[in-house]
């Protein structure tokens, strides 16, 4: 990709300083490929994005035509692809191109620096030179050979099928046999565009971005240890429940991987705007097709109450939108109402590494979330009302408050000193009491 700025393209520093001089710049010539990298603001040309959302727009009208809520029984559409295209298409004529107030635009290194301070502005924050795996046939795309070598014939994969009405589940499973034949055969024009939301990472060759390589970050991983090595620290040891019933494993422990994944969808597929769930940030890096990211930009108090209330409420200015592209990343705090919009055509499969984030600075706020998700459980990616999910959130803070009352002087200056610790674990109290 591109890694210099040309006029067309909008380059805005952490600060909101707008483009940097090319002079300030290291010389590409004086440093190795990567290093250089690692200096460079990413790429992200407001004609481009506009012309993707403008081309969307086209396509989702295309699909809705006259067709409205009111003409069906209960207001419902019959699938999930009219539904999505219907609100999908009322935002993108709303969302407008983000300047420096709405979101943070971060040289790697500069976000190695800066992650806590920049996480606190609680806006999404674009960066490159994030890509961690070798793609090892330069002929052919990542689609091609990820899927089309590491997937098996018979292995299942969930996919979000959009033919599916708005009150059914949308899960399905996929022979491995049939989701290749779709992606490395099939059309560029799904009338019903899948999505696949959870695939584990199958690659070793993966990493952790390197602006989550740093201690405030380890949170998650921290939680993880709790939970599968109790206060040992020895390798993890996971056990399954038996499908026999009446011989289920002992000592069974819950965690799902959900510090690395990936995600496949086809052009057109549609994601609403949402939070992820447990208050997790989350961090997403392109490896194959654009991808348009829209989110809400600095929501008041009372616009974010509106929003909880009514996840389709498209209402106010501060919807922003971008286009991303093979090798930027997005990192955006736990918390932000964050969309995706996809095109059909050549270039709309797409192929995203992503994982999720917990941060010792942001305690105070991923509880604000979770409390906040408890409240409107259907504004999250999952459904933390049923009790797996639910786990989740009270397995969290159990672990933290347990850590915290332990006061391990290492713990308690991660999670802000003593005060800090003390305030976190009042909140921590009334949580697990309810
Ligand atoms: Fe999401």
């Amino acid at each position: 990709m591109r890694t210099r700025s040309s006029p067309d393209r909008m380059d805005v520093d952490s600060a909101g300083n707008g483009p940097r001089s090319s002079v300030s710049r290291p010389s590409q010539s004086s440093k190795p490929l990567e290093a250089a990298v690692e200096e460079f603001l990413p790429s992200i040309s407001e004609a481009e994005s506009a012309a993707f959302k403008q081309a969307v727009i086209e396509q989702l009208t295309e699909v809705v035509g006259e067709k409205r809520p009111e003409n069906y029984e209960n207001g419902l559409f019959p699938t999930r692809t009219l539904d999505y295209a219907y609100h999908m298409l009322k935002l993108l004529e709303r969302a407008t191109l983000f300047d420096s107030k709405d979101a943070v635009v971060v040289s790697m290194s500069d976000m190695r620096r800066q992650l806590a301070s920049l996480v606190k502005k609680k806006l999404p924050i674009f960066t490159q030179g994030e890509r961690s795996f070798h793609w090892e046939d330069e002929e052919k795309r990542p689609i091609e050979q990820i899927v089309g070598r590491w997937l098996q014939d018979k292995q299942k994969v969930q996919i979000n099928d959009s033919k599916r009405g708005p009150t059914e589940d949308s899960a399905v499973f996929k022979l491995g046999y049939t989701v290749k034949k779709r992606f490395l055969e099939g059309g560029l024009w799904p009338d019903h565009p899948w999505n696949s939301l959870d695939i584990a990472m199958p690659l070793l060759g993966t990493r952790t971005p390197s602006f989550l390589q740093a201690r405030d970050a380890e949170l998650l991983r921290f939680i993880r240890g709790r939970v599968m090595s109790g206060r040992g620290v020895g390798r993890e040891f996971g056990t399954v429940e038996s499908e026999d019933a009446a011989k289920p494993l002992q000592g069974a422990r819950y965690w799902n991987d959900i510090e690395h994944w990936m995600l496949l969808a086809e052009g057109g597929a549609q994601t609403l705007p949402h939070m992820d769930a447990h208050g997790l940030a989350t961090y997403l890096t392109i490896e194959e097709g654009d991808y348009g990211f829209g989110w809400l930009a600095n929501p008041t108090k009372k616009e974010r109450a509106a929003w909880l209330r009514d996840r389709t409420l498209v209402d106010g200015d501060k919807w922003r939108y971008t286009v991303l592209k093979a090798g930027q990343t997005v990192f955006f705090p736990a918390g932000t109402i964050h969309f995706v919009f996809r095109k059909k055509g050549p270039g709309g499969q797409s192929l995203v590494f992503g994982g999720h984030a917990l941060l010792w600075s942001q305690l105070q706020h991923m509880l604000d979330v979770i409390e906040e998700q408890i409240q409107y459980p259907d504004v999250t990616n999952e459904d933390v009302s049923t009790e797996i999910e639910g786990i989740k959130n009270v397995q969290y803070i159990q672990v933290l408050n347990q850590a915290l009352k332990e006061g391990d002087p290492g713990v308690v200056e991660l999670a802000g000193g003593e005060e800090e610790v003390e305030s976190l674990r009042q909140r921590y109290e009334v949580y697990l009491a309810l």
